[in-house]
């Protein structure tokens, strides 16, 4: 095999109270990528479309050389390859942009040289990615566009994530706002320090979140989907966050929040026709408010990235 085309999804990951530790893969949007091998045993970046002119072509400063180059070096080869990448969703959006362009490029290359890895064994590498894209190594969107459905990473050292039982058949909206919240910074404002009694607060949200999704329970689930450390600080960075929680909240979400570091938000919701509602409703109050977005309804996505062709 010479060329490939994968896809990789976008995802949403803290989903609300875990921080870090938990995110799910969505049907859409996501990135495509076509790797092709090359004579030459250099990494080139041939296309780039709808990043809109943003990201590097240098193969030295882009995300998708970078672990396609760890890959290569992992495997000790020197096969060249050239890259053609299709974004297919905004950048910067907390949608999980670089890590579905890592995931593609890593379970890409690693099909095109004879699959040594399995997806598992491609999450440290897919991480990298995330340090390269934001400083930070967390496995929150990597692990779920990888592997696919609900992932929770359970500890970093040594990195534990696995996939979690979830009720099937939930929507999901997200709406991202046109507004400019860098990973990096919304990371940045983040307190050190927490009390005990929010740190209580949110593991108790945290395990009932699981349970919940281990039963069915869409009760406890939508009474867990509350965040007393994270959600507070960041909503200053959102515009309208609240206004738009509450919208969710009243017209029938399971819950709502902000999707990764934002600036896109997300609800939960039992049924398709209540998300699209809810996407509606949300978009109306951004334009009455003279903010443009985008919004997906759409399932999670349990297969995580494919091969295309
Ligand atoms: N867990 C990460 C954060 C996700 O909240 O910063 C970034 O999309």
């Amino acid at each position: 095999m010479d060329s490939i085309k994968v896809f990789a999804p976008a995802t949403v990951a803290n989903v609300v109270c875990g921080y870090d530790i938990l995110g799910f893969a969505i049907d859409e949007p996501g990135d495509e990528i076509i790797l092709t091998k090359n004579d030459f045993n250099k990494i080139t970046i041939t296309k780039i479309e709808g990043d809109g002119g943003k990201l590097p072509k240098n193969p030295e400063k882009n995300v998708v050389s970078h672990v396609i180059r760890l890959f290569l070096e992992k495997v000790n080869s020197t096969q060249g390859i050239d890259i053609e990448l299709y974004k297919k969703m905004p950048l910067n959006s907390g949608m999980g942009s670089s890590a579905a362009s890592s995931v593609a490029a890593l379970v890409a290359i690693n099909e095109l040289m004879g699959k040594p890895f399995s997806r598992q064994e491609l999450l440290p590498l897919a991480m990298e990615g995330e340090r390269i894209a934001c400083g930070n190594a967390h496995a929150d969107n990597v692990a779920p566009a990888l592997l696919g459905g609900m992932v929770l990473v359970r500890s970093y050292e040594p990195l534990d994530a696995f996939k979690l039982p979830y009720p099937k058949g939930l929507s999901v909206v997200s709406v991202h706002p046109h507004v400019d919240v860098p990973t990096g910074e919304a990371r940045k404002i983040i307190k050190e320090r927490i009390s005990l009694k929010s740190a209580v607060q949110q593991w108790g949200n945290i395990a009932g979140l699981v349970a919940g999704f281990c039963t069915n329970d869409l009760g406890l689930v939508s009474r867990s989907l509350e965040d007393v450390i994270i959600e507070p600080v960041r909503a200053m960075l959102i515009p309208y966050f609240y206004e738009m929680k509450q919208l969710a909240l009243d017209n029938g979400a399971i819950g709502f929040g902000i999707s990764g570091s934002g600036p896109s938000v997300f609800a939960l919701c039992e049924k398709k026709d209540i998300a699209e509602v809810i996407s509606y409703k949300i978009k109306e109050l951004l334009n009455q408010k003279n903010i443009e977005s985008e919004s997906f309804v759409t399932k999670i996505n349990d297969e995580g990235a494919r091969v295309i062709n």
